[in-house]
């Protein structure tokens, strides 16, 4: 099944309203772009007219309130953003997200027309110790279990690996194809065959240049989410001609 591809390109805390402008002067062709919550602004203006989407890295479980330094799905909306990263795993490990409240951050997207592009991934540790199922599983089980199959026609959902992220040590084509083949399996038992079969499926963790057509070579593989080598316009353009060659 023909599945669309889509290249992320995850600044996390990096860029200033000025050099994301500048980014996305240099850009053509179809680019999904995730910068700070303070040039998202910037970002929707300078996109306008292009194939650029831009997207936000986070957004608040909650619908609004009293909740200090938040951002609500709302207020993205709001701003002409079209997508949101939900569950990476630094927000998962250094901010204490759990498997509920990545749940209830989709719900909010939903809410809001932003299609969410939900992260999942095992560490190190759990994958030597033969977890890498279980952990998935139950990433996938705890965030999606309130959502029909309708709503997951409207998500991404991207694997990566904790230990291939930002340490320069991708999974390789082989290992990151099987798990994502499980994962598809799994999404297959939790909703349906036909709908685990149209979800797409991005990898991430140390995407580059070098690796993007190999990796995208894969069968399961659509897509990447991409840290440290989206942050320069050259390197991100190669990752994605690369990537949609192959
Ligand atoms: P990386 O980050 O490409 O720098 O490994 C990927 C990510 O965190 O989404």
């Amino acid at each position: 099944m023909e599945r669309k591809q889509f290249f992320i390109a995850n600044w996390k805390m990096h860029k200033t309203c000025g050099e994301t402008k500048s980014f996305i002067e240099q850009v053509q062709g179809e680019a999904y772009l995730a910068p700070p919550f303070t040039a998202l602004a910037t970002a929707v203006e300078s996109a306008k007219g292009s194939q650029i989407h831009i997207g936000a890295q986070n957004l608040s479980d909650q619908a609004s309130g009293a909740f200090t330094g938040e951002v609500s799905g709302e207020m993205l909306k709001d701003l002409g953003v079209s997508f949101v990263l939900i569950g990476h795993s630094e927000r998962r490990t250094l901010y204490h997200e759990s498997d509920e409240m990545i749940s209830r951050k989709i719900h909010r997207a939903l809410e809001n027309g932003l299609m969410p592009v939900i992260c999942i991934g095992e560490s190190a540790a759990q994958r030597q110790a033969g977890q890498t199922h279980h952990v998935l599983e139950t990433q996938l089980k705890g965030a999606l279990s309130s959502f029909t199959t309708d709503h997951l026609a409207s998500f991404v959902l991207a694997y990566e690996p904790v230990w291939a992220i930002g340490t320069g040590v991708s999974a390789t084509p082989d290992m990151a194809q099987e798990t994502h083949k499980e994962v598809r399996r799994i999404i297959g038992e939790l909703f349906s065959e036909e709908a685990a079969m149209r979800l797409p499926i991005l990898y991430g963790g140390s995407v580059k240049p070098e690796n993007s057509a190999e990796l995208m070579a894969e069968p399961d593989i659509d897509g990447a989410l991409i840290g440290g080598a989206s942050l320069v316009p050259d390197s991100y353009t190669q990752i994605v001609k690369k990537g949609l060659q192959s």
